[in-house]
């Protein structure tokens, strides 16, 4: 088997693919041969040495989403058959004490059976080892924690983002009015092309003639919403844009932080009292072990098989051009999910 080792943290020249011998499950386990494997920023933070309470120390295997076939089973499970699709659940990247077993960036996982979760057919086989972190994301917050309500007006910043793309979808089937910000003006034709990306309306956050902060609060008063945004569900939240974000809120709204893309800077909360408004933070782990978890599983492929949720592919690489694929992914300029495909 193949496997991608961070050997110490820096560039992408510290990703080498090196060769293992097959696994061999516990009685209690099942192995995979991948077929997907979803990136993220996280694994590029992970190699950079800047998300070490996920990652430790190198050598490390990154990657937290994967998905493919049962290849063997231990004796002991009965609910789990070779040649069954199968995603692998959010704690399963995690969930085998020695570092070894670690991280998705590999051709075969070894898991806990019950830390795998059987794909329906009608799901794309590329996808489906890059659907829990966008979908699962956005619902955790959204859905379980928040509970959206049809009518209400919800801001998502890095509209390209998977995330995003992903939340666009869900806020839409709830009956909420979605407004996506980007920083790229580049991506705005493609984005209102994109079936996946449910934005009602799309701002460009970098036009200087244009305050961005203002055109949103336009929105907002044509949706009939004269005090503003109801929901912001923020990966860059920091310095001037948490700044204006903070202004949009409406009274009661909930700004919910789930990334740090943005760069520190001064921030003057005092609306936050008045609007009685909330900053709430979100990371999908919060999910984990939930009766919640099951039931965000279910919603999402559910609606995947049908194609009522969608999320584009930006690029597929092979699992051996690891530095190719995190080289590009880091260049922003992409909408949706890169795979590694081993
Ligand atoms: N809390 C959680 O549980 C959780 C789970 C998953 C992901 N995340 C976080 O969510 C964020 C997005 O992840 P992803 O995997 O969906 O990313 P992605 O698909 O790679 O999208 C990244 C996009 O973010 C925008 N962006 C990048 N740098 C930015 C900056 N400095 N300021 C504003 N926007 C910037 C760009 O979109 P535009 O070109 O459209 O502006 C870029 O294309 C990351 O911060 C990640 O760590 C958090």
């Amino acid at each position: 088997m193949q496997q991608v080792i961070v050997t110490a943290f820096g560039g992408v020249e510290t990703l080498q693919v090196c060769s293992l011998k097959a696994a061999q499950p516990r009685p209690h386990e099942v192995v995979i041969n991948l077929t997907s494997i979803g990136m993220n920023q996280a694994d590029l933070m992970a190699r950079k040495g800047e998300y070490r309470i996920s990652s430790g120390e190198p050598p490390f295997t990154p990657g937290i989403e994967g998905g493919g076939v049962i290849t063997a089973v231990g004796e002991a499970v009965s609910d789990r058959t070779v040649g069954q699709r199968v995603i692998l659940s959010i704690q399963a990247p995690a969930s085998i004490g020695a570092p070894e077993y670690k991280g998705t960036y590999r051709s075969q996982f070894v898991a806990p059976a019950t830390e795998t979760i059987p794909v329906p057919d009608g799901i794309d086989e590329a996808l489906i080892g890059a659907l829990w972190l966008p979908f699962l994301t956005a619902w955790g917050a959204l859905v379980w924690q928040q509970n959206i309500q049809p009518g209400q007006i919800v801001m998502l910043p890095a509209a390209s983002s998977s995330v995003a793309i992903a939340a666009s979808q869900i806020v839409k089937q709830h009956g909420g009015i979605t407004i996506g910000t980007t920083t790229s003006p580049t991506k705005v034709e493609a984005l209102q092309r994109l079936n996946a990306a449910q934005y009602d309306h799309i701002v460009v956050t970098s036009n200087r003639s244009q305050p961005w902060w203002k055109t949103i609060r336009k929105i907002a008063k044509t949706q009939g919403q004269n005090n503003g945004i109801d929901i912001i569900f923020d990966p860059v939240a920091a310095g001037d844009f948490l700044h204006h974000e903070i202004r949009l809120l409406a009274q009661g709204g909930t700004l919910w932080v789930y990334g740090l893309l943005g760069s520190p800077g001064k921030v003057d909360v005092s609306p936050l009292i008045r609007k009685n408004a909330t900053i709430r933070g979100w990371l999908l782990n919060h999910i984990s072990g939930t009766s919640a978890e099951q039931e965000g599983y279910t919603h999402i492929l559910e609606n995947m098989a049908v194609g009522r949720y969608q999320m584009p592919i930006a690029a597929i690489f092979p699992l051996d051009q690891v530095q190719a694929a995190q080289t590009a992914m880091a260049q922003g300029k992409h909408i949706g999910k890169y795979i590694l495909k081993p």
